[in-house]
């Protein structure tokens, strides 16, 4: 407790979290309340008017179309906040897109290896998590190794625990335990824990970081009567 490094990655958790916070009220305000309070303000000036049924039935409609509105606001704003749209498809396909789009923007040369043995399938949570760990990786790839390539590998080890790695091949993270790490590192960390795995940061100077995340297989995969397959069906209606 207490270490300078620890305050300042709290300090930085809590100024993410307080950005989030204004982000969701600013959305609920504008998007949610200010929708809510023009159909208060219409219905009350209806309730006061003469109207023949034709005026009540096109009332009801604008009442529905502005229901649909927060609605949907509502819909964008949860899918936002839960980073839902990279679960839409296979894991290793939303990868090679990640990796391709960080080559073309960088110009840093990318692989992936998918090895065999890694499943078809994860859960939503183990993609969620395991994508958000390599967008880490690679930002910090391009902010701080000066790397010219990097490779992903989805592979198993010898005890069939899955592993998910990401080499670059910079300059090497400074490994000493008394060096100040960032929310990305925590972040990392927290993903890995999560799912059940762990995550080891591993470099030496002059010869690249390799950021290595190890699971129990179990840990990542649907029980095979597909829970997530529910989970998938409430979140999409
Ligand atoms: N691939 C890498 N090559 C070289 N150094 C790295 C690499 N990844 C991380 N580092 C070093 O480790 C530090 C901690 O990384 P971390 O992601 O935790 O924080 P950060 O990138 O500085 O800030 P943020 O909280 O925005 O992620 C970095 O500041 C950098 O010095
Ligand atoms: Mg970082």
């Amino acid at each position: 407790m207490g270490t300078p490094a620890r305050a300042k990655s709290r300090a930085r958790k809590d100024e993410v979290e307080q950005e989030v916070k204004r982000l969701v009220a600013r959305e609920l305000h504008d998007r949610v309340a200010q929708t809510l309070t023009g159909m208060l303000v219409d219905v009350e000036n209806f309730k006061s008017q003469q109207v023949g049924w034709d005026d009540v039935l096109s009332q009801l409609d604008t009442i529905q179309s502005s229901t649909r509105q927060v609605l949907s606001s509502l819909r964008q704003l949860l899918h936002d906040l839960r980073g839902e749209e990279i679960v839409v498809g296979s894991f290793s396909d939303a990868l090679a897109a990640l990796i391709a789009r960080f080559g073309e923007r960088t110009l840093i040369a990318t692989e992936l290896h998918v090895m065999p043995g890694w499943p078809e399938q994860l859960t939503s949570p183990a993609s969620l998590n395991l994508y958000r760990i390599v967008e880490e990786a690679l930002t910090n790839v391009k902010m701080h190794s000066g790397a010219s390539s990097v490779r992903v590998v989805l592979e198993h080890d010898n005890s069939g625990d899955l592993v998910l790695a990401i080499h670059d091949d910079g300059r090497g993270v400074d490994t000493d335990e008394a060096r100040p790490v960032g929310l990305g590192t925590v972040g990392m960390r927290e993903r890995a824990l999560f799912l059940g795995g762990k995550l080891r940061i591993e470099g030496r100077e002059g010869s690249g970081t390799t950021v290595r995340a190890t699971f129990r297989k179990e840990n990542l995969v649907p029980e095979p009567r597909g829970k997530d397959i529910e989970e998938f069906a409430i979140t999409g209606a």
